[in-house]
């Protein structure tokens, strides 16, 4: 899977066969990563991406706790779509981006919390993961925060019949690049709707001042 096209078509027929509910990272709540953001965002007006946000339930605890100027970029417009008929009229208040985080541009330093769960440790290739980086550090602005959730270094290998990379804290701080240092990290356990456990490492970094 190297190709926009065919990470589209993937996800696309994964959210047009599956129910929401039923996929292995499926979360009823998204309390990890809200009480994370909430930790570091705490105007209203902060402005947070969920990149890769698929169908969850983040920007619905987003919006209850008051923030208003929210972004879910996915490359699957069916996951959009979940989440759009999920919320309802207040899905006007969110900007929904249908985009391939590798190849789209965002605009400079317009972030201040970029979120992602379960998305970028799909970059099995460097360039990919580059590309990721580059945007991540000029969109988001100085002093702004990354909470990020990949699978642990104990974690399973593969996701959605993909390959994945795991990470311990050094080895996710690492591949994000000197732009950005490490504040603190966790470990968790999910739980899937199939009864499995996974180990996920949940990381919140901050956007150096200067640099990248
Ligand atoms: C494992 S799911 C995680 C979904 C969500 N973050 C969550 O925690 O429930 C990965 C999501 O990322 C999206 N995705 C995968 N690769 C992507 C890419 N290159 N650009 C944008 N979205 C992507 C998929 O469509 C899917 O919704």
């Amino acid at each position: 899977m190297t190709t926009s096209g065919e990470r589209r078509s993937h996800w696309q027929r994964v959210w047009t066969t599956r129910r929401p509910d039923a996929v292995s990272w499926f979360e009823p709540d998204a309390a990890r990563s809200l009480d994370l953001i909430v930790g570091v965002a705490r105007a209203p007006g902060a402005a947070i991406i969920d990149v890769g946000g698929g169908a969850s339930v983040l920007v619905d605890g987003l919006l209850a706790a008051g923030f208003r100027n929210l972004t879910v970029l996915d490359v699957s417009v069916a996951a959009l779509d979940v989440s759009r008929a999920r919320i309802g009229s207040a899905a006007s208040n969110v900007r929904w981006l249908e985009a391939d985080v590798i190849t789209v541009d965002l605009a400079p330093r317009e972030f201040d919390v970029w979120h992602d769960r379960a998305v970028f440790h799909f970059l099995t290739d460097s360039r990919d993961r580059d590309r990721y980086v580059d945007l991540l550090a000029k969109s988001l602005r100085a002093g702004g925060h990354v909470v990020m959730a990949t699978f642990a270094s104990d974690g399973p290998e593969q996701c959605s019949g993909m390959q994945v990379t795991r990470y311990d804290a050094a080895g996710l701080a690492d591949a994000l690049g000197t732009s950005f240092e490490l504040v603190r990290h966790q470990r968790a356990v999910h739980a899937t709707p199939g009864g499995a456990s996974q180990s996920f490492l949940y990381a919140l970094l901050r956007r150096r001042d200067q640099g990248g």
